[in-house]
């Protein structure tokens, strides 16, 4: 396998304590200890996530926010900052997540977010995904128009530096992944999209996949589907069955 697979742990609002936080952290690092072939990300509840990244001092495991304030500071209650983010040791953020698109988060919010992330030293993971789709192909309209605004303000040289998945909703808490043929063909046109907004570099964009990955179908979408990596959520918060992902990953 060339390079390591990236992936990434959504942990989204879960679990319930630190306590089972600490449990699971342990058993993920253990597994992203023994594996070869991937690099793991963990996104934990951000109220969970200073006392982790303290309690682990090793290498294998980076932490991510799943959302973070653009901003530095100021009067926006209820939200944390990625500066914030960063001094509890978050090298990641999540943006754009379609969960959060749908309680509201606009494309802008997303390019301010890159883009602040990307000041900070932050790896943006910024999801791109239709709702659902058309025999018409809207699909690639939505997905470049997120390409285009969520990318605006990130210059050609800093692009190196930029996760993509490609979560469309149709396919997150699903029973099945997306056919890894079809992701190869969003790959194909992601890529376009981006050399034409930020010239050839756009050719190696970090492209990962999103959406009812686990360990049935992730070396098939690692072989066929022209991705990187992996954003998970369900397989992500059962410590059993991110091992069993990350081996179905090694073999792939
Ligand atoms: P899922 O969630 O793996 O449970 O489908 C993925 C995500 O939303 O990040």
């Amino acid at each position: 396998m060339a390079g390591k697979t990236i992936v990434v742990a959504n942990w989204k609002m879960n679990p319930a304590t630190m306590r089972e936080a600490k449990k699971l952290f342990d058993a993920e690092r253990k597994t992203a200890e023994k594996s070869r072939g991937s690099s793991v990300v963990i996104a934990p509840p951000a109220i969970f996530l200073r006392e982790l990244s303290s309690m682990y001092r090793g290498s294998k495991v980076a932490f991510a926010v799943q959302n973070a304030h653009f901003e530095a500071g100021g009067a926006h209650t209820g939200e944390i900052s990625l500066v914030q983010a960063k001094d509890a040791r978050a090298k990641y953020v999540i943006v754009g997540h379609a969960e959060r698109r749908a309680e509201g988060e606009t494309d802008d919010d997303a390019r301010k977010k890159v883009a602040a992330a990307l000041s900070l030293k932050m790896t943006p993971i910024l999801c791109v995904g239709e709702s659902s789709r058309t025999d018409e192909g809207e699909q690639y309209d939505v997905v470049r128009e997120q390409l285009r605004l969520g990318l605006a303000d990130v210059a050609a040289s800093s692009l190196p530096r930029v996760l993509l998945v490609y979560e469309p909703l149709w396919t997150i808490g699903k029973a099945t992944a997306m056919n890894p043929r079809e992701m190869h063909q969003m790959a194909i046109f992601i890529r376009k999209c981006v050399v034409e907004s930020h010239g050839e570099g756009g050719r190696s964009l970090k492209i990962l996949y999103g959406g009812s990955v686990d360990e049935k179908n992730a070396a098939a979408m690692l072989r066929e589907g022209d991705v990187l990596g992996f954003l998970v959520g369900r397989a992500s918060v059962k410590a059993d069955e991110f091992a069993k992902l990350l081996q179905a990953i090694e073999t792939a």
